[in-house]
């Protein structure tokens, strides 16, 4: 898979690309993520990529140019381009598993109070939201996008089955686990663990998610 992150703050975006699992997925080529900077596609001396909106208002907005030209040179016939806003749908673990299918992505990270609504109309095929709140600036909503799909793709989490079992994945919430020791600060971990049972063992993990879900996320089980 193909990503390229569009933004005004490349070193916000790569932070999380350069440890653990997100790094082994590129080593690996499993993924190939790219960082532009908007103010690379600006061609003023002072390489100005917001400007005031018409009809007054607070704020600046990102103007369409550079946008417009970062995304018809990395463009493809296969290319699915997404804005992170707060306006956008909202991000889910559905959402994920669609973006993890498809071969390339092109994030375009807004800034200031938005983008030129040029943006939208003419190049964006999806505009996605990471939760009911404003951050300061798209790329960190962008790293956690990219995080959740890269983690989806084949290969990536060692054991194959290892996001099967997500919370979200399965519609409910994960039940409680446990490592060794088998007794802790008087802590016991629950006999059925223990028992090399594994009916009993799933049996008690599905009571778990359900219970869980129930109590924290009713929600979801709606
Ligand atoms: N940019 C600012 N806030 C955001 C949010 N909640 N989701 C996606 N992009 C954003």
């Amino acid at each position: 898979m193909d990503i390229d992150v569009l933004t005004l703050f490349p070193r916000i975006f790569e932070g999380p690309l350069e440890e653990s699992i997100l790094k082994r997925a590129q080593e690996s080529g499993r993924v190939q993520v790219r960082v532009h900077n908007l103010r690379d596609y600006t061609h003023d001396k002072h390489r100005v990529v917001d400007d005031r909106p018409y009809g007054g208002g607070p704020g600046m907005l990102m103007k369409p140019e550079p946008i417009f030209e970062a995304v018809e040179k990395l463009q493809r016939n296969d290319s699915c381009v997404v804005l992170m806003t707060p306006q956008g749908a909202p991000f889910t673990q559905a959402r994920a598993q669609a973006f993890a299918k498809k071969p390339h992505v092109i994030i375009i990270c807004g800034h200031y109070e938005g983008v030129d609504e040029r943006v939208r109309q003419a190049l964006v095929h999806e505009e996605v939201s990471i939760g009911d709140y404003v951050l300061t600036n798209g790329a960190l909503a962008a790293a956690v996008v990219v995080d959740a799909v890269v983690r989806l793709l084949p290969g990536v989490l060692g054991h194959e089955d290892g996001a099967a079992d997500d919370s979200f994945a399965t519609g409910l919430l994960e039940g409680p686990q446990y490592t060794r020791p088998p007794e802790f600060r008087g802590m016991r971990v629950p006999e059925v663990l223990l028992s090399g049972d594994h009916g009993a063992v799933a049996r008690w993990r599905a009571e778990q998610a359900e219970s869980r879900t129930k109590q924290r996320r009713p929600d979801l089980l709606k």
